[in-house]
């Protein structure tokens, strides 16, 4: 198979776990993440293939989206050697994906990891980010905001304080560092928005 078969395959294989997701975690969310990890690739001099492929795929095994994590992430090593992949192709994929999450803390170690978390970052940011912060909190039955401080901690509004507000500043390239700062400028605003209206 061609790169690009492999990518379509890879694309196809993605749709059918993450279709009907509710939780911000949708196919678009995969979609968004694997065309920026291209783009930041092209930008970086990176791999754009393992970028991509990592891209579409970073979310699978997801302790917080998946049942069965081990399950998901065994069931996708088998389809990634079915599609004509090489050992060498699969295995930095996997580099690529294993240190993206946020919770983990930690800084990727490849090129192409440092990229695939911060396209999945920039997708946490800007008015995109701000519908899955909401959506994610709907499907976690989180309040929007909440009058008194003491019950804040659990809602919507208080992850951007918790997170977002912070990705500006932790992005790994400078093609998304550049990226981020038209996004966070419009959180801001936002969220002045939302408090105006809040009273
Ligand atoms: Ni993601």
């Amino acid at each position: 198979m061609t790169a690009i078969d492999k990518t379509v395959a890879i694309r196809d294989y993605v749709y059918t776990i993450f279709n009907d997701d509710v939780t911000g975690h949708d196919f678009a969310h995969m979609k968004r993440v694997a065309f920026m990890a291209r783009y930041l690739a092209e930008q970086e001099q990176a791999d754009p293939f393992i970028c991509e492929s990592a891209g579409w795929v970073h979310d699978i095994g997801d302790r917080k989206l998946f049942i069965n994590p081990d399950k998901a992430v065994n069931e996708l090593d088998d389809f990634l050697h079915s599609t004509g992949c090489t050992t060498n192709e699969i295995s930095k994929i996997w580099e690529a994906v294993e240190d993206v999450s946020f919770s983990k803390g930690s800084v990727p170690a490849s090129l192409e990891g440092k990229i695939v978390q911060d396209a999945d970052r920039l997708d946490a940011i800007g008015a995109v980010g701000i519908a899955r912060t909401f959506a994610y909190g709907a499907a976690n039955g989180q309040l929007l905001w909440h009058d008194h401080e003491r019950s804040r901690q659990e809602t919507s509004i208080q992850h951007f304080y918790d997170k977002l507000l912070c990705l500006k500043d932790s992005m790994n390239t400078a093609a998304a560092a550049q990226t981020a700062v038209e996004r966070h400028q419009f959180m801001e605003i936002y969220l002045n928005q939302f408090f105006k209206e809040w009273q």
